[in-house]
């Protein structure tokens, strides 16, 4: 997506200075700011501190990680120890095991000497398909979008709620949850997105209120606890939210927050969706709740918050009492049954074992 004129994906391989480069997302929304990654503590520190974050752009950044390990060293030892490093650094999006899997599945059978060229081969062409998945993600939600307007009175826009970043800086381009978003306000579908915040690193003011404004899509920021109101006010047309692991069952884990905002819309016949790119699919856990490792964060992101100060300054204050502890589970699961569907790169799926598994009959076996 665009960033001023300049087109822009969230990682990217510069061939001239030949490093990997991304947009260190911490100091969005006031400053950007783009970095390269070189050594595997690079990659490891840009996930683990969130440089990068979204379940895709995490993949994606670990899919390099291995590629510049390679280029140093292409030894099984040192394959091996950079998927556990990288693997070490974030617990809950599956799409990081999935793109070190696919990167060490490739390499591994190939001669030391071709790995390199071939691990930059493969994390680009994991790139562009975490592209082309979220552009269909796009068209797939934007019908969805296009049906609920076609109930509304001419031109009156279809209110979308959307909880933290799931948009193009979560993920390579386009975003998940975006995709329609950006797809409706595109093809000239009236669209009006409420923004969660998204506390406590306020993912949605900082990153989707930004992605949303950049590209001239209408929006407002609303408090995380005014979405229940909003929805008992008939005030949103339909929810979309991003996964970080969404079990075989149909469950989604998804930032903390996600589960409170798919009750209070089953409670107003609101639509909660959910965009799911296929590599987010953990075809290993059935149960949600049970299985999928929630990430516990450090407290100071409870108890402080980031802003920008009177000079321009971004920094940080804090917002508690110096003796108040906090706690700071980062994900929670949403039962399938508050699920409206799966919006897939292959078309919407009910949240369903059966509907996953016949939508993508390769992946389940
Ligand atoms: O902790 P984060 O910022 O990595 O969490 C991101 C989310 O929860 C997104 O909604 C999720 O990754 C889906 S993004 C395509």
């Amino acid at each position: 997506m665009k960033v001023g004129d300049t087109a822009y994906r969230s990682i990217w391989y510069d061939e001239a200075a030949r490093e990997v480069r991304i947009i260190d997302q911490r100091w969005l929304p006031h400053e950007f700011r783009v970095v390269a990654l070189k050594t595997t503590e690079d990659f490891a520190k840009a996930i683990r501190e969130m440089w990068v974050r979204g379940a895709p752009l995490i993949g994606a950044t670990a899919a390099y990680g291995m590629a510049e390990a390679m280029a140093r060293d292409p030894s099984n030892a040192s394959l091996d120890a950079t998927w556990d490093i990288l693997h070490a650094t974030r617990p809950t999006a599956i799409n990081l095991r999935w793109a070190l899997d696919a990167m060490r599945g490739l390499l591994t059978p190939l001669p030391e000497s071709d790995r390199a060229a071939a691990a930059f081969r493969k994390a680009a062409a994991i790139c562009d398909e975490d592209v082309e998945i979220n552009r269909m993600i796009g068209v797939h939600g934007l019908q969805i979008i296009r049906d609920i307007a076609a109930r509304k009175p001419d031109g009156d826009p279809v209110r979308i709620l959307t909880h933290c970043n799931a948009g193009w800086l979560a993920t390579v381009d386009w975003g998940t949850a975006t995709s329609p978003l950006y797809q409706a306000h595109d093809a000239g579908v009236p669209v009006h997105v409420f923004v969660d915040e998204t506390r406590p690193r306020n993912q949605g003011a900082h990153l989707t209120a930004w992605e949303l404004a950049g590209h001239g899509v209408p929006h407002d920021l609303i408090v995380d606890n005014a979405g229940g109101h909003l929805m008992q006010h008939g005030l949103v047309d339909l929810v979309i939210t991003g996964t970080d692991r969404t079990t075989a069952a149909g469950d989604v884990c998804n930032k903390i927050g996600t589960y409170l905002k798919a009750l209070a819309a089953q409670d107003n016949g609101v639509p909660f969706y959910v965009a799911l790119p296929s590599p987010t699919i953990d075809w290993t856990v059935r149960d949600g709740l049970a299985e999928i490792p929630i990430e516990e964060r450090a407290p100071r992101e409870v108890t402080h918050i980031q802003g920008k100060l009177a000079d321009g300054r971004t920094a940080d204050v804090q917002i508690s009492p110096d003796a108040t502890p906090a706690r700071n589970p980062a994900f929670d699961v949403t039962p399938a049954r508050l699920v409206a569907g799966l919006i897939t790169e292959r078309g919407v799926a009910a949240a369903s074992a059966e509907a996953l598994r016949s939508l993508f009959p390769d992946r389940a076996a």
